[in-house]
């Protein structure tokens, strides 16, 4: 853990940032308002702090969005309320092979995300603050595979390397707020080392059963890697919101974070084990039983996925099932740290990285006001 919430090597120094005249807002990606303060329905103000805050989220949720619709493309269900894409069948029954609802499941993750943009950039716009849009980064190349509506994406989903140490840190007394230094397990050690992709890249990629189902697999994890990571970023940030109504706002979106994250948790450990070799690539990725030894018992075992009650704010303090980490020291580069070591940026410009950087300084600066 102690690499995702706390790391800040990869800060692009703010000054030099400035200094250089890239600033978010001269980037030109966000709408600049008239008054920085605006009226909210009780008569106060939303802080520039508040403002930051709601912003990083909303380009969290753009980011989640723009990967979601890559998965419903290809594995959900194409409709008027997520619309692209036309499925594709073969690894629509990959991943049906964790639970029969995936369809349903991902393309109402998917729906939600548009949602949480949607409402935060129209809540930063009604209080006259900056909205945010990454739509100039939307260069990528995506899944050519069938299915894929073929447009260009933001984020990349085809060279993943993934963190699944929330599986064990759920099912632990430790607490990472407590005990920074402490290395909780991997679920799937293959997934944290060389790049995987968690979609068909071509049809090619569908031909052989069993390394479709390894990217079907790799898709699994990733969906609760993910959103364990939205789970921890909200109350993160709550604790900083001085207006009521943004902590609402807050508090409201994060726990559908974290019933994404518990649905996803849960398929997760349908994953048929397997080992499979990316054709493409040679890297190697095992999938293993993770009921049976080595792995098994109380950190392993696929159904205790409800919160193993852990250490809280003092060791002194009873044993307490709670959302960790909660630290809201610095979160948002935490965060945007998290997902690039992911490989989800894989591609992206300097001034995408510029960006993102900058929203989240502007985030973690945000103090609360009384
Ligand atoms: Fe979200
Ligand atoms: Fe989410």
């Amino acid at each position: 853990m102690k690499d995702i919430w706390s790391s800040m090597k990869n800060t692009v120094n703010r000054r030099s940032f400035v200094k250089n005249g890239l600033t978010a807002a001269s980037i030109g990606f966000l709408t600049r308002s008239p008054s920085i303060q605006a009226q909210d329905e009780s008569g106060g103000h939303i802080t520039r702090g508040d403002a930051a805050l709601l912003r990083f989220a909303a380009a969290a949720e753009i980011i989640e969005t723009d990967f979601w619709v890559q998965y419903n493309e290809l594995a959900g269900i194409p409709d008027d309320e997520v619309p692209g894409g036309s499925g594709n069948p073969a690894y629509t029954a990959a991943l049906a092979m964790l639970d029969a609802d995936m369809a349903q499941y991902v393309h109402d993750n998917t729906d939600d995300e548009f949602t949480h943009q949607n409402f935060l950039n129209a809540y930063l716009a009604s209080k006259g603050a900056e909205t945010v849009s990454l739509e100039p980064f939307r260069t990528l190349q995506g899944s050519t595979a069938t299915g894929s509506s073929g447009k260009l994406r933001i984020t990349n989903l085809m060279q993943l390397t993934l963190d699944t140490s929330w599986w064990t840190r759920y099912r632990s007394a430790d607490n990472p707020d407590l005990d920074p230094t402490f290395t909780f397990p991997q679920a799937i050690p293959t997934l944290a080392t060389g790049k995987h992709t968690a979609i068909p890249r071509t049809d090619d990629d569908t031909s052989d059963p069993n390394f479709l189902q390894a990217i079907a697999n790799t898709a699994g994890f990733h969906f609760p890697t993910i959103e364990q990571g939205g789970n921890s970023l909200y109350p993160s940030m709550a604790q900083r919101a001085s207006s009521v109504e943004v902590l609402r706002i807050l508090i409201s979106i994060g726990p559908t974070e974290t019933m994404h994250f518990q649905t996803w948790a849960d398929k997760a450990g349908n994953a048929p084990p397997l080992t499979a070799v990316d054709p493409v690539t040679k890297v190697s990725v095992t999938f293993p039983d993770l009921n049976s030894p080595p792995f098994g018992g109380p950190e392993f075992q696929t159904n205790l996925i409800m919160p193993e009650p852990c250490v809280f704010l003092n060791r002194k303090l009873p044993r307490c099932s709670i959302i960790r980490p909660t630290e809201t020291k610095g979160i948002a580069m935490g965060v945007v740290n998290f997902l690039t070591a992911m490989g989800l940026f894989i591609g992206q410009s300097p001034a995408f990285f510029a960006l993102l950087h900058d929203l989240a300084q502007d985030a973690d600066q945000a103090r609360r006001e009384r």
